[in-house]
């Protein structure tokens, strides 16, 4: 049945029907200057308008509801919207920096602001024509008690795949909040409740970020749904105390592939239209793990421009989608304010984080490597001497290719030697100390300490020498760089080549068998990454365990010695090549 609500917002203020529609981001042009990216607010009033009046003149062959007239008989600003019941089917937040092409500034830190976004679909099949409209509160508490913070109501439509994106502002930095969509039509019908949290203020004493505790990045990259069940994401919210959820690339795929044999066939096609886009990111957030991921906290992510990239929605990729599928498309699915066009290649987002780290999320994977390392040669430099003189102190930069130098013939080596050389020869030249790079990318997991290209002296037993580390994580699922399933004793024996390869001095840790995420604390003494196993990618579960923990001291710029302790759970150490069979947690 068409269920056809008339709006009234709880007040007797008319609320300007465009407002409703603006209030969504998701109408917006994710590139700043470039407004025909975004959605004609006006025009989605004027059709809703025109179908309301439709309703007026001649109701018959219609079977909606009778309405209430909160405006008279004036339909001018007063569109129907859709009463028919909403299935809110996925929900989460991330941070938002805003990108100026502007080369001196490298984004906002937003810290008293979280951006929420959900799905409303009307259930049944709804008239493209009536807009929904969809709700927020945000509270101090989970169980959502007291005055919330902040709360506001938007419009979205079929234009947009019915998402909704909604700043929740006028937060506290460094705190924690709950939150939840409703149908403002029936404030019965409600999303899960979200948690969320701040960021620190930049000028936070690095002991006072995060109430004083320490703070706990999960660190994910290379989700494809058709190879396994995103585990790691679950493990991640239920077993961490992970604070912040940090994607590196590849949060979705485009190809079909078969996973049929698992219950992971991937509907549609090979991604080439919105539709298909839709329908694929719809099917990823079906995942159990995904969804809780979401909804424990906020996201921060890298946005791929690779035209071979995969990743869409809120947090990536969205340049490579206007590449593939042409600039006259419209995009709903876009991290709110970000970049423009023609600045492709320059992506770096600074989250200043009080005085305990920048955390810089950085494209590295261009198609175009030489463009990159210009933009690299101005900006991104400058913000690694900005977090030393603002004395934040930790520097961790989250991006996609793998930094070690590894030799195995060229097979892994995916790093571009030129970017790598610069920021290796940038921090040497000027002595910047604590700088930990996280990888995604190469579906396999190394642990290494960074050598100037140049270093003659270091040495892999002391780690003199070293300028940095680098914790690279695997895939949540996509099959492992060694060969897709292999197993733990197959991959340690490649792994066994690679650490005592002279050419590979500084990597002291590989393991290529399991699908996983890493976690990474951090303290104004210690960084620690914990790397997580997952046990079996075949079927929806929490089992895991973690298979290597690694310290990392302020002014050390290696890794503490013994390696992991001089014992890992799974992968093989360079200081210790005979480590437990592969696979048998300890404990
Ligand atoms: C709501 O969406 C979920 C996920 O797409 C789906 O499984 C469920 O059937 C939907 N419920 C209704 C009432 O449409
Ligand atoms: C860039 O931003 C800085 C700092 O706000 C400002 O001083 C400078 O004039 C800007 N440059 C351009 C080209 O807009
Ligand atoms: C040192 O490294 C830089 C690039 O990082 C390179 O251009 C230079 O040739 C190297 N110098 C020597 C002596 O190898
Ligand atoms: C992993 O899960 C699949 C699907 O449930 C199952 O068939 C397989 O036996 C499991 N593998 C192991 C090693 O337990
Ligand atoms: C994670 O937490 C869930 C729920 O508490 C539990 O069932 C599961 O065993 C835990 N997994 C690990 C690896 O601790």
């Amino acid at each position: 049945m068409r269920a056809i609500y008339f709006l009234a917002l709880g007040c007797s203020v008319a609320v300007q029907a465009t407002t409703l529609l603006d209030r969504n981001l998701a109408y917006l042009s994710p590139f700043v200057g470039y407004p025909e990216f975004s959605h004609d607010t006006r025009e989605i009033q004027a059709r809703h308008i025109a179908y309301a009046k439709r309703q007026e003149v001649d109701a018959s062959g219609f079977t909606d509801d009778h309405y209430p007239t909160f405006y008279g008989g004036d339909f001018s600003n007063a569109p129907f919207i859709w009463s028919g019941g909403l299935n809110f089917t996925h929900s989460g937040s991330y941070h938002r920096v805003v990108i100026s092409r502007n080369t001196t500034l490298q984004g906002d830190p937003f810290d008293d602001s979280v951006l929420l976004w959900t799905r409303a679909v009307p259930i049944g099949t709804p008239d493209q024509s009536v807009p929904v409209c969809v709700s927020f509160k945000i509270f101090d508490n989970p169980q959502l008690t007291g005055k919330p913070l902040d709360s506001s109501e938007a419009f979205t439509s079929y234009d947009v795949d019915f998402t909704v994106k909604m700043e929740a502002t006028n937060l506290e930095p460094d705190t924690k909040y709950w939150y939840q969509f409703a149908d403002c039509t029936n404030s019965k019908t409600v999303s899960p409740i979200g948690a969320t949290r701040t960021l620190s203020s930049p000028d936070t004493p690095a002991d006072q970020v995060n109430g004083g505790k320490p703070l706990t990045l999960a660190v994910f990259s290379c989700s494809q749904f058709q190879a396994g069940y995103f585990n790691a994401y679950g493990v991640a919210a239920a077993n961490t105390s992970a604070d912040v959820f940090i994607h590196l690339g590849d949060y979705i795929y485009e190809s079909l592939g078969n996973g049929a044999r698992i219950g992971r066939q991937t509907l549609g096609r090979e991604l080439a239209t919105v539709h298909d886009y839709r329908q694929r990111l719809g099917q990823y957030r079906t995942d159990v793990s995904l969804i809780a991921a979401h909804e424990a906290g906020p996201w921060i992510t890298v946005w791929s421009a690779n035209p071979l990239d995969r990743s869409v929605q809120m947090f990536t990729d969205l340049r490579k989608i206007v590449l593939k599928l042409g600039m006259t498309m419209r995009l709903q699915t876009s991290p709110g304010r970000l970049v423009t066009v023609d600045d492709k290649l320059r992506i770096w987002r600074n989250f200043q984080i009080g005085k305990l780290l920048d955390l810089t999320m950085l494209d590295t994977r261009q198609y175009d490597r030489d463009i990159t390392d210009l933009y690299y040669n101005t900006g991104f430099y400058d913000t690694l001497s900005q977090s030393k003189s603002r004395d934040a102190i930790w520097r961790v930069v989250g991006q996609q290719i793998v930094f070690t130098q590894l030799d195995e013939e060229g097979a892994f080596d995916v790093a571009s030697g030129s970017i790598r050389n610069r920021i290796l020869d940038h921090i040497q030249d000027n002595k910047i100390d604590n700088v930990l790079i996280l990888s995604g990318d190469s579906h396999a997991n190394w642990v290494s300490d960074l050598v100037h290209p140049n270093t003659t002296s270091y040495d892999p037993v002391t780690g003199a020498g070293s300028l940095a580390v680098e914790f690279a994580g695997t895939a949540v699922t996509s099959g492992s760089s060694f060969g897709t399933g292999i197993a733990p004793l197959a991959a340690d024996a490649i792994s066994q080549v690679l650490v005592v390869d002279p050419l590979n001095a500084d990597l002291q840790w590989s393991e290529g068998s399991y699908r996983g995420f890493f976690t990474l604390t951090l303290d104004t003494t210690t960084a620690t990454a914990t790397y997580w196993a997952m046990s079996n990618i075949s079927n929806p579960n929490l089992d895991a365990f973690p298979s290597a923990t690694f310290v990392v001291k302020t002014g050390a710029n290696k890794l503490t010695r013994p390696v992991a302790g001089g014992k890992v759970a799974a992968g093989i150490l360079k200081a210790s090549p005979s480590v437990l069979p592969s696979g048998v947690a300890s404990g």
